[in-house]
C-alpha cells in the first residue's frame, strides 16, 4: 500500500518533459500466472511493482512456485507445469485485484486441493457470478459468499468440461477465465464476445507456445496441452499513461513525451477518444516489443471539445474513463457517454463517484445508469473522495491543472495498486501535488 492517503494539488501549471510510466498491469499478471505453470525459466522485464500484480506473484509463491525478483522490474519464474503447484495450506488474500481473482478462478478451477480467494474490502463488494457461473457449467462449483461475492472457494478435484461460452458483457477477465480453465478441460473451451476486449490472455498464451485460435469475435482452444518458458517484456502501461495524456491535453503549453507504452489495438480507446474531442496526440517509433505493439507517445496541449463517445470504444478504454471525465469537464461543450454500465462494477461505482466529484468541484455532471453527461466549463478547488480506488485519485489530481483553487483528493492510498510511482512521476512532469501521509 502507498504511505499516501490524502493528495493535496494546487491549481494551475503544465506537464512537460520525457516519462516513461510503469509496465502494463494486465500483462503483469498473466506473465506471472503463464510463466508460474510453464515449463522452464520464464524471465520478466518491466513487470509492474504494483501491489495488484504483486498479489499475483506472491499467490504463486504461495503455491510452491520459485519466483526471483521483482527488482527494478526483472522477475525470474522456475515453471513448474501445468500439474506442478503445491497446496497454499492457507487462503490467498489478492488484496485490491479483480484481475487477479476473476483469472485464478478459472485457471485453479482443476487444481486437486481446494483453495479459497479472499480480497480487501473493495474487491469483497464486486461481482464474482459472472466468473462462477461459466465454471460451473464447466464443472466446478465454486462457493462465494452472499450476492456471488468473494471470497470464493474452490472446492479441488474438479474435472471439467469444455464449453462453448456467449459472455454476457463486454469482458476480459470473463473471457480470460473461461479460456484458462479451458486449458485444464477436455474437448474444446470456446468463447463469443459481445466485443473486442483486450486480448494479452490469447497473444501471451501463444508466446507460451499454445495454440489459441481468434476469429474475429469467436476464442477457442482445446484443453490438455502444455506451457513453454518464455520471455516477456513488459510495456509501459497505457492506462497509467492516460493520465498523462489527459493532463498534457487540458494544461496550456504542455508537451510530453510518454515512452515505450503499449499501443495493442483492443487497448487504445483512450488515445482515439481523445483525438475526437480533438487532442493533439501522435504515436512516434512504433514497433513491437515480446509480441505486443509499442510506441512513443507525443501529447500537446489542445482545445478540447466535447462529444459523445463511441459505444464501441467503451471497452477498449474502459480503465481509462475516470481521466475522460476530467478531459470532458474542461472541453467545451456536453460529453456524453453511454453503453458503460461496466464502470459501476470496477473498484468503486466509477459513474457515481466521478460524478460526485466533479459535481463537488462546481462541474455540472450527471450520472446515468450506463454513463454521464458532463458539460465542460469552470473547476472550482475543493475536497473529493477517491472511495480507496486508485484510478479515481490519480484522476483528480489532474483536475488542478485546470482548477481555480487546489483540489484535495482523499482516501488515496490505493494509487500504489496499478501506479506505485504516481506521485513522483506526476510532480516532476509539473502537477502541483503534495502527497500526504
Ligand atoms: C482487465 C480487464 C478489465 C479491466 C481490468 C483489467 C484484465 O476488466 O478493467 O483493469 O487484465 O483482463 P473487465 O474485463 O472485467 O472489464
Amino acid at each position: 500500500m502507498s504511505q499516501f492517503s490524502q493528495f493535496v494539488v494546487q491549481p494551475g501549471g503544465k506537464v512537460r518533459g520525457t516519462l516513461r510510466v510503469p509496465g502494463d498491469k494486465s500483462i503483469s499478471h498473466r506473465a506471472i500466472m503463464f510463466g508460474s505453470l510453464a515449463e522452464g525459466t520464464t524471465t520478466v522485464t518491466g513487470f509492474l511493482e504494483g501491489e495488484d500484480s504483486l498479489n499475483t506473484l506472491r499467490a504463486f509463491r504461495a503455491m510452491g512456485v520459485d519466483i526471483q525478483g521483482p527488482e527494478q522490474g526483472r522477475v525470474v519464474i522456475q515453471g513448474v507445469g501445468m500439474h506442478g503447484l503445491r497446496d497454499p495450506g492457507k487462503v490467498i488474500d489478492l488484496g485490491n485485484s479483480g484481475t487477479s481473482m476473476r483469472l485464478l478462478a478459472g485457471l485453479l478451477a482443476a487444481q486437486p486441493f481446494a483453495l479459497t480467494l479472499s480480497g480487501d474490502s473493495s474487491l469483497s463488494k464486486r461481482p464474482m457470478r459472472r466468473v462462477t457461473e461459466p465454471l460451473a457449467l464447466m464443472g466446478a462449483q465454486i462457493a462465494t459468499a452472499d450476492g456471488g461475492r468473494p471470497p470464493l472457494v474452490l472446492p479441488g478435484g474438479a474435472s471439467l468440461q469444455g464449453i462453448h461460452y456467449d459472455l454476457p458483457m463486454a469482458s476480459a477477465q470473463v473471457k480470460s477465465c473461461v479460456l484458462l480453465a479451458g486449458l485444464y478441460a477436455q474437448g474444446e473451451t470456446s468463447v463469443t464476445e459481445p466485443a473486442p476486449t483486450r486480448d494479452h490472455t490469447e497473444r501471451m498464451l501463444r508466446g507460451f507456445g499454445y495454440p489459441v485460435v481468434s476469429e474475429g469475435r469467436h476464442i477457442r482452444l482445446q484443453g490438455g496441452g502444455k506451457l513453454l518458458a518464455s520471455t516477456i517484456e513488459v510495456p509501459a502501461d497505457i492506462s497509467s499513461a492516460a493520465f498523462f495524456m489527459v493532463a498534457a491535453s487540458i494544461a496550456p503549453g504542455s508537451e510530453l513525451l510518454l515512452q515505450h507504452v503499449g499501443i495493442n489495438p483492443t487497448r487504445t480507446g483512450v488515445i482515439d477518444i481523445l483525438k475526437l474531442m480533438g487532442a493533439d496526440i501522435t504515436l512516434e517509433n512504433p514497433r513491437e516489443a515480446g509480441g505486443e505493439p509499442v510506441a512513443d507517445i507525443r501529447v500537446k496541449s489542445a482545445r478540447l471539445q466535447g462529444i459523445r463517445i463511441p459505444e464501441a470504444l467503451v471497452p477498449l478504454a474502459i480503465d481509462e474513463f475516470p481521466a475522460l471525465f476530467i478531459a470532458a469537464a474542461c472541453a467545451t461543450g456536453e460529453t456524453v457517454l453511454t453503453g458503460a454500465e461496466e464502470l459501476r462494477v470496477k473498484e468503486s461505482d466509477r459513474i457515481q463517484v466521478m460524478v460526485d466529484g466533479l459535481q463537488a468541484l462546481g462541474v455540472d455532471a450527471v450520472a446515468t445508469e450506463d454513463g454521464a453527461i458532463i458539460q465542460g466549463g469552470k473547476i472550482r478547488g475543493g475536497s473529493v473522495e477517491a472511495h480507496d480506488d486508485h484510478r479515481i485519485a490519480m484522476s483528480f489530481s489532474l483536475a488542478a491543472l485546470r482548477a481555480e483553487g487546489a483540489i484535495s483528493v482523499n482516501n488515496c492510498e490505493n494509487v500504489a495498486t496499478s501506479f506505485p510511482n504516481f506521485v513522483e512521476l506526476a510532480t516532476r512532469a509539473g502537477l502541483k501535488l503534495e502527497a500526504h501521509p
